[in-house]
Protein backbone atom coordinates (compact mmCIF):
# COMPACT_ATOMS: atom_id res chain seq x y z
CA UNK A 1 0.00 0.00 0.00
CA UNK A 2 0.97 3.75 -0.97
CA UNK A 3 1.88 5.64 2.46
CA UNK A 4 -0.11 8.43 0.97
CA UNK A 5 -3.39 6.07 1.10
CA UNK A 6 -2.20 4.04 4.70
CA UNK A 7 -1.93 7.89 6.02
CA UNK A 8 -5.82 8.69 4.54
CA UNK A 9 -7.01 5.07 6.07
CA UNK A 10 -5.10 6.03 9.70
CA UNK A 11 -6.95 9.42 9.60
CA UNK A 12 -9.87 8.29 8.71
CA UNK A 13 -10.06 5.67 11.56
CA UNK A 14 -8.53 8.49 14.02
CA UNK A 15 -10.93 10.69 13.56
CA UNK A 16 -13.72 7.98 13.93
CA UNK A 17 -12.73 6.67 17.34
CA UNK A 18 -11.85 9.91 18.69
CA UNK A 19 -15.55 11.17 17.84
CA UNK A 20 -16.26 7.96 19.61
CA UNK A 21 -14.50 8.31 23.00
CA UNK A 22 -14.22 12.00 23.40
CA UNK A 23 -16.56 12.28 25.62
CA UNK A 24 -14.96 10.04 27.68
CA UNK A 25 -11.84 10.95 27.36
CA UNK A 26 -12.71 14.51 28.76
CA UNK A 27 -15.27 13.37 31.48
CA UNK A 28 -12.11 10.91 32.80
CA UNK A 29 -8.99 12.73 31.64
CA UNK A 30 -8.98 16.11 30.23
CA UNK A 31 -11.27 17.88 32.79
CA UNK A 32 -9.68 16.39 35.83
CA UNK A 33 -6.40 17.64 34.68
CA UNK A 34 -5.05 13.58 36.25
CA UNK A 35 -2.22 11.94 36.12
CA UNK A 36 0.04 13.01 32.63
CA UNK A 37 -2.56 15.83 32.05
CA UNK A 38 -0.66 17.70 35.16
CA UNK A 39 1.56 18.17 31.90
CA UNK A 40 -0.76 21.27 30.71
CA UNK A 41 0.26 23.75 33.35
CA UNK A 42 4.04 23.01 33.02
CA UNK A 43 3.72 23.01 29.18
CA UNK A 44 2.55 26.78 29.35
CA UNK A 45 4.76 27.94 31.36
CA UNK A 46 7.20 26.56 29.44
CA UNK A 47 5.57 28.07 26.14
CA UNK A 48 6.27 31.45 27.70
CA UNK A 49 2.70 32.54 25.57
CA UNK A 50 2.23 35.82 26.92
CA UNK A 51 -0.57 38.57 26.65
CA UNK A 52 -1.94 39.66 23.53
CA UNK A 53 -0.65 36.59 21.75
CA UNK A 54 -1.96 35.17 18.95
CA UNK A 55 -1.72 31.14 19.42
CA UNK A 56 -2.78 28.11 17.65
CA UNK A 57 -3.47 24.85 19.65
CA UNK A 58 -3.25 22.49 17.35
CA UNK A 59 -5.28 19.24 17.90
CA UNK A 60 -7.15 20.86 20.81
CA UNK A 61 -9.12 17.82 21.42
CA UNK A 62 -11.85 18.66 24.30
CA UNK A 63 -9.88 22.11 25.09
CA UNK A 64 -7.80 21.53 27.75
CA UNK A 65 -5.05 24.03 26.86
CA UNK A 66 -7.37 26.11 24.81
CA UNK A 67 -9.04 26.87 28.03
CA UNK A 68 -5.71 28.24 29.57
CA UNK A 69 -5.02 29.14 26.63
CA UNK A 70 -8.01 32.16 26.37
CA UNK A 71 -6.68 33.18 30.16
CA UNK A 72 -3.15 33.41 29.34
CA UNK A 73 -3.54 35.65 25.64
CA UNK A 74 -6.32 37.60 27.34
CA UNK A 75 -9.23 39.85 25.72
CA UNK A 76 -6.40 41.31 23.51
CA UNK A 77 -5.15 38.10 22.16
CA UNK A 78 -6.30 35.62 19.74
CA UNK A 79 -6.82 31.72 20.62
CA UNK A 80 -7.54 29.50 17.50
CA UNK A 81 -7.81 25.74 18.20
CA UNK A 82 -7.88 23.07 15.63
CA UNK A 83 -9.45 19.48 15.53
CA UNK A 84 -9.64 16.90 13.08
CA UNK A 85 -12.92 15.38 15.75
CA UNK A 86 -15.64 16.89 15.06
CA UNK A 87 -17.22 15.53 18.76
CA UNK A 88 -14.16 16.91 20.45
CA UNK A 89 -14.51 20.35 19.19
CA UNK A 90 -18.14 20.31 20.04
CA UNK A 91 -16.92 19.26 23.88
CA UNK A 92 -14.48 21.92 23.38
CA UNK A 93 -16.81 24.25 22.55
CA UNK A 94 -19.29 23.60 25.23
CA UNK A 95 -16.72 23.48 27.71
CA UNK A 96 -14.77 26.74 27.26
CA UNK A 97 -17.13 28.83 26.65
CA UNK A 98 -17.21 31.11 23.44
CA UNK A 99 -15.84 34.67 23.14
CA UNK A 100 -15.44 36.87 20.45
CA UNK A 101 -10.95 36.19 20.12
CA UNK A 102 -11.65 32.39 20.32
CA UNK A 103 -12.12 29.96 17.13
CA UNK A 104 -12.38 26.35 16.36
CA UNK A 105 -11.91 25.08 13.64
CA UNK A 106 -12.58 21.07 12.35
CA UNK A 107 -9.37 20.36 10.71
CA UNK A 108 -6.80 17.97 9.39
CA UNK A 109 -3.60 19.27 11.33
CA UNK A 110 -1.98 18.12 7.68
CA UNK A 111 -3.80 20.69 5.63
CA UNK A 112 -4.45 23.50 7.96
CA UNK A 113 -4.51 27.17 6.24
CA UNK A 114 -4.60 30.53 7.76
CA UNK A 115 -4.54 33.87 7.04
CA UNK A 116 -2.59 34.87 9.94
CA UNK A 117 0.78 34.16 11.65
CA UNK A 118 1.36 32.89 14.94
CA UNK A 119 3.14 34.20 18.14
CA UNK A 120 3.28 30.49 19.60
CA UNK A 121 1.80 26.93 18.61
CA UNK A 122 0.71 24.02 21.04
CA UNK A 123 0.60 20.49 20.29
CA UNK A 124 -0.05 17.99 23.31
CA UNK A 125 -0.52 14.63 23.10
CA UNK A 126 -1.11 14.28 19.53
CA UNK A 127 2.00 14.66 17.15
CA UNK A 128 2.63 10.65 17.45
CA UNK A 129 -1.30 10.79 15.50
CA UNK A 130 -0.58 12.26 12.37
CA UNK A 131 1.29 9.52 9.91
CA UNK A 132 3.26 12.47 8.06
CA UNK A 133 4.10 14.56 11.46
CA UNK A 134 7.15 15.77 9.12
CA UNK A 135 4.03 17.77 7.29
CA UNK A 136 2.65 18.80 10.71
CA UNK A 137 5.66 20.38 11.93
CA UNK A 138 6.07 21.81 8.36
CA UNK A 139 2.77 23.74 8.48
CA UNK A 140 3.12 25.31 12.12
CA UNK A 141 6.58 26.06 10.72
CA UNK A 142 5.11 28.16 7.73
CA UNK A 143 2.28 30.02 10.05
CA UNK A 144 4.88 30.40 12.70
CA UNK A 145 6.29 34.16 12.69
CA UNK A 146 10.15 34.60 12.96
CA UNK A 147 11.37 33.66 16.12
CA UNK A 148 7.95 32.18 17.56
CA UNK A 149 8.08 29.11 19.56
CA UNK A 150 6.16 25.87 19.17
CA UNK A 151 5.57 23.85 22.39
CA UNK A 152 5.00 20.02 22.17
CA UNK A 153 4.01 17.20 24.74
CA UNK A 154 4.41 13.49 24.45
CA UNK A 155 4.06 10.12 26.29
CA UNK A 156 7.62 8.35 27.00
CA UNK A 157 8.81 5.36 25.07
CA UNK A 158 9.55 3.92 28.61
CA UNK A 159 7.62 3.96 31.85
CA UNK A 160 4.00 4.62 31.06
CA UNK A 161 3.34 1.11 32.40
CA UNK A 162 -0.70 2.59 32.21
CA UNK A 163 0.05 1.68 29.08
CA UNK A 164 2.11 -1.00 28.43
CA UNK A 165 1.06 -3.35 31.76
CA UNK A 166 -2.21 -4.09 29.11
CA UNK A 167 -1.37 -3.61 25.62
CA UNK A 168 2.50 -5.28 25.94
CA UNK A 169 0.29 -8.96 26.83
CA UNK A 170 -3.02 -8.40 24.68
CA UNK A 171 -0.19 -7.73 21.52
CA UNK A 172 1.34 -11.07 22.11
CA UNK A 173 -2.25 -12.72 21.80
CA UNK A 174 -3.67 -10.75 19.11
CA UNK A 175 -0.64 -9.56 17.10
CA UNK A 176 -2.80 -6.77 15.28
CA UNK A 177 -4.36 -5.29 17.81
CA UNK A 178 -3.07 -2.03 17.27
CA UNK A 179 -2.32 -0.42 13.87
CA UNK A 180 1.25 -0.55 13.46
CA UNK A 181 1.58 2.27 11.50
CA UNK A 182 2.24 5.01 12.40
CA UNK A 183 4.68 4.10 15.26
CA UNK A 184 3.20 5.83 18.25
CA UNK A 185 6.28 5.76 20.59
CA UNK A 186 8.33 7.11 17.75
CA UNK A 187 8.72 10.60 19.49
CA UNK A 188 9.45 8.73 23.41
CA UNK A 189 12.71 9.68 23.91
CA UNK A 190 14.49 13.03 23.88
CA UNK A 191 16.78 12.13 21.52
CA UNK A 192 14.19 11.10 18.60
CA UNK A 193 11.61 13.95 19.74
CA UNK A 194 14.43 16.55 19.14
CA UNK A 195 15.44 14.55 15.74
CA UNK A 196 11.99 15.23 14.73
CA UNK A 197 11.78 18.64 15.20
CA UNK A 198 15.23 19.76 14.09
CA UNK A 199 14.35 17.84 10.43
CA UNK A 200 11.53 20.41 9.87
CA UNK A 201 14.50 23.24 10.60
CA UNK A 202 13.53 24.22 14.34
CA UNK A 203 15.86 25.47 16.05
CA UNK A 204 17.03 26.37 19.75
CA UNK A 205 15.15 22.83 20.57
CA UNK A 206 14.57 21.92 24.68
CA UNK A 207 13.26 18.67 25.73
CA UNK A 208 12.25 18.66 29.38
CA UNK A 209 11.04 14.68 30.80
CA UNK A 210 8.52 14.84 34.05
CA UNK A 211 7.40 11.79 35.56
CA UNK A 212 3.74 11.97 37.33
CA UNK A 213 1.82 9.49 38.52
CA UNK A 214 -1.80 7.59 38.21
CA UNK A 215 -4.04 5.59 40.15
CA UNK A 216 -6.46 3.77 38.11
CA UNK A 217 -7.36 2.18 41.38
CA UNK A 218 -7.39 -1.50 42.30
CA UNK A 219 -6.70 -4.35 39.78
CA UNK A 220 -10.65 -4.68 38.87
CA UNK A 221 -11.07 -1.54 38.61
CA UNK A 222 -8.21 -0.76 35.72
CA UNK A 223 -8.98 -4.10 34.05
CA UNK A 224 -12.81 -3.42 33.82
CA UNK A 225 -12.50 0.17 32.76
CA UNK A 226 -10.01 -0.89 30.07
CA UNK A 227 -12.54 -3.34 28.96
CA UNK A 228 -15.65 -0.89 29.23
CA UNK A 229 -14.32 2.03 27.38
CA UNK A 230 -12.55 0.18 24.13
CA UNK A 231 -13.01 1.39 20.88
CA UNK A 232 -15.54 -0.07 18.32
CA UNK A 233 -12.05 -1.35 16.42
CA UNK A 234 -10.43 -2.53 19.18
CA UNK A 235 -13.63 -4.18 20.75
CA UNK A 236 -14.61 -5.98 18.14
CA UNK A 237 -10.71 -7.77 18.50
CA UNK A 238 -10.61 -8.08 22.01
CA UNK A 239 -13.93 -10.41 22.32
CA UNK A 240 -12.59 -12.43 19.33
CA UNK A 241 -10.61 -14.07 22.48
CA UNK A 242 -11.97 -17.13 24.20
CA UNK A 243 -13.19 -17.05 27.72
CA UNK A 244 -9.90 -18.96 28.47
CA UNK A 245 -7.58 -16.75 26.82
CA UNK A 246 -9.23 -13.87 28.08
CA UNK A 247 -8.99 -14.95 31.68
CA UNK A 248 -5.13 -16.12 30.66
CA UNK A 249 -4.83 -12.30 29.85
CA UNK A 250 -6.08 -10.86 32.90
CA UNK A 251 -3.59 -12.94 35.18
CA UNK A 252 -0.57 -11.79 32.91
CA UNK A 253 -1.76 -8.16 33.12
CA UNK A 254 -2.30 -8.66 37.06
CA UNK A 255 1.47 -9.98 37.01
CA UNK A 256 2.65 -6.71 35.36
CA UNK A 257 0.49 -4.69 37.70
CA UNK A 258 2.14 -5.97 41.20
CA UNK A 259 4.98 -3.71 41.56
CA UNK A 260 2.92 -0.80 41.06
CA UNK A 261 0.49 -2.34 44.03
CA UNK A 262 0.39 -0.65 47.05
CA UNK A 263 -0.17 -2.08 50.56
CA UNK A 264 -3.74 -0.81 50.21
CA UNK A 265 -4.29 -2.82 46.87
CA UNK A 266 -4.59 0.14 45.04
CA UNK A 267 -2.09 0.76 41.69
CA UNK A 268 -0.11 4.23 41.42
CA UNK A 269 1.50 3.69 38.28
CA UNK A 270 4.20 6.15 37.30
CA UNK A 271 4.03 8.03 33.79
CA UNK A 272 6.65 9.98 31.93
CA UNK A 273 6.16 12.58 29.65
CA UNK A 274 8.26 14.92 27.38
CA UNK A 275 7.82 18.51 26.90
CA UNK A 276 10.06 20.26 23.59
CA UNK A 277 10.12 24.05 22.99
CA UNK A 278 11.55 25.18 20.11
CA UNK A 279 11.63 28.34 17.77
CA UNK A 280 11.25 29.31 14.56
C1 LIG B 1 -4.98 12.69 23.08
S1 LIG B 1 -5.97 13.87 22.29
C2 LIG B 1 -5.21 15.37 22.83
C3 LIG B 1 -6.19 16.49 22.85
C4 LIG B 1 -5.72 17.76 23.60
N1 LIG B 1 -4.56 18.36 22.96
C5 LIG B 1 -5.46 17.47 25.04
O1 LIG B 1 -4.31 17.59 25.49
O2 LIG B 1 -6.42 17.08 25.74
C6 LIG B 1 -5.48 13.78 20.58
C7 LIG B 1 -6.30 14.64 19.64
O3 LIG B 1 -5.66 14.66 18.38
C8 LIG B 1 -6.67 14.79 17.39
N2 LIG B 1 -6.10 14.44 16.09
C9 LIG B 1 -5.58 13.26 15.70
N3 LIG B 1 -5.17 13.31 14.42
C10 LIG B 1 -5.42 14.57 13.97
C11 LIG B 1 -5.22 15.25 12.73
N4 LIG B 1 -4.65 14.64 11.69
N5 LIG B 1 -5.59 16.54 12.64
C12 LIG B 1 -6.16 17.19 13.69
N6 LIG B 1 -6.40 16.59 14.89
C13 LIG B 1 -6.03 15.30 15.03
C14 LIG B 1 -7.76 13.85 17.90
O4 LIG B 1 -9.00 14.10 17.29
C15 LIG B 1 -7.72 14.13 19.40
O5 LIG B 1 -8.65 15.12 19.75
Amino acid sequence: MKKESKGTKYKQRTISVWNEVAPFYHKRWAKNEVGPFNVTKKLLELSKIKKRDTVLDLACGTGLVTKKLIRKVGKDGQVFAIDSSESAIKIAKKWTGSSKNLHYVRADAEKIQFNTKFDAITCQYALFFFPNEQKVLKNMKKFLKKNGTITLAVHGKYNVPYFDSILEPVKKMIPDYLPKYPEMDRFGTKETFADAIKKAGFRKIVVKKFVFSYSPGIFSDYWNNYKRHLSKPLKEKFDSLTKFQKSNLREMIKDRTLEYTKKDGKIVFPWEVLVLTARN
